[in-house]
């Protein structure tokens, strides 16, 4: 790696950039790991993401948004992998320190038939998935970097507790049940890969060395790749209630029009920059200011985070900090 970067290598990381690399470290860790629980129960267990050994039930409720699923959950699952080793790698080959959350990996696996039982970083059973990404890019005169807070696709979502990865085999009994966790993963999907999107298009602002800012443009729209797959998946969530819990997943082609027409999947034109300038297709939000901190806000209100310590929530917040710390040039 020296060799393919012998200006960088001889010139260090700036504090920015490594504290910037650091906290995408981090986030690749958290996606890593709550990637793996997906593949362990709904994925293609094998020697590229190996762990686990399937639920069926589980897989084939998942399988109803897309034949394809388990494959997709697979190659979203290696993804993550390569990013985390890669920017470790990075940082490692300049001498940076890295970033190692193993002694959080505290939470209990899902007890249902497939998942390894081991300890985990991130919690998939008690989510409140913000699904606002939905209509924000059916949107063309809403955009969070404006202010504006576009409303919930499944209201119910983002409202309670909600499992996304069967809890036991008893959560495998009751088909409507069963299909309500396999949607919440769906949407969940969603908001993890919209999340990355913006997440490196904000930080990428603030970094000072061209081979960084070619890290994060080349890892970034990988995370807007997944983004694009899981929303047009999600689509294909049925209609149902969970009559276990009364969480509503609503038909989203027969209420809202165009706010949640579920084949509206290319990002509509919206306002950019200054309402001056004409609507235009954009990731959003992309404002950089606190983005770090906003992406450690948005991924502890969903929940992933229940059950973690104290200790892991000061490490998280500072690496946002330094990130967020971090300016151009
Ligand atoms: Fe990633
Ligand atoms: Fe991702």
């Amino acid at each position: 790696m020296a060799d393919a970067s012998p200006a960088l290598a001889a010139g260090g990381l700036s504090k920015g950039d490594a504290a910037i690399l650091r906290f995408l470290a981090a986030a690749e860790l958290i996606e890593t790991d709550l990637w793996q629980q997906y593949n362990e129960l709904a994925g293609i267990q094998d020697d590229e993401v190996p762990g686990g050994s399937g639920s069926a039930a589980y897989a084939e409720a998942v399988a109803v948004l897309d034949g394809d699923m388990d494959q997709y959950i697979h190659d979203n699952t290696d993804d993550e992998i390569s990013h985390a080793a890669f920017i470790d790698a990075y940082l490692k080959a300049h001498g940076e320190p890295t970033v190692n959350l193993d002694r959080f990996r505290t939470l209990p696996s899902s007890k249902a038939t497939g998942a390894q039982q081991i300890g985990r970083l991130t919690n998939l059973m008690q989510l409140t998935v913000d699904t606002s990404f939905w209509t924000r890019y059916r949107s063309d005169s809403q955009n969070p970097d404006f202010g504006d807070a576009p409303v919930q696709a499944v209201p119910g979502l983002a409202a309670g507790q909600f499992p996304a990865i069967p809890r036991s085999d008893d959560d495998l009994a009751q088909p409507d049940h069963l299909q309500a966790i396999a949607n919440t993963a769906g949407f969940h999907f969603v908001f993890i890969e919209q999340g990355g999107t913006s997440l490196y298009a904000q930080l990428a602002q603030r970094v000072t060395h061209p081979e960084v800012l070619r890290i994060l443009l080349s890892i970034g729209p990988t995370e807007a790749m997944h983004f694009q797959t899981w929303h047009d998946k999600a689509g294909n969530a049925p209609p149902l209630t969970d009559p276990t819990n009364g969480l509503v997943f609503p038909d989203l082609n027969a209420a809202g029009g165009e706010l949640t027409q579920t084949n509206l999947i290319m990002p509509e034109p919206t306002k950019f920059l200054n309402r001056k300038f004409p609507i235009v297709s954009i990731i959003r939000p992309t404002q950089t200011k606190d983005a770090a901190m906003a992406a450690v806000k948005a991924l502890t209100a969903d929940g992933l985070f229940i059950g973690q310590s104290q200790e892991f929530a000061t490490v998280i917040t500072q690496l946002a900090k330094a990130a967020d710390a971090a300016r151009h040039g």
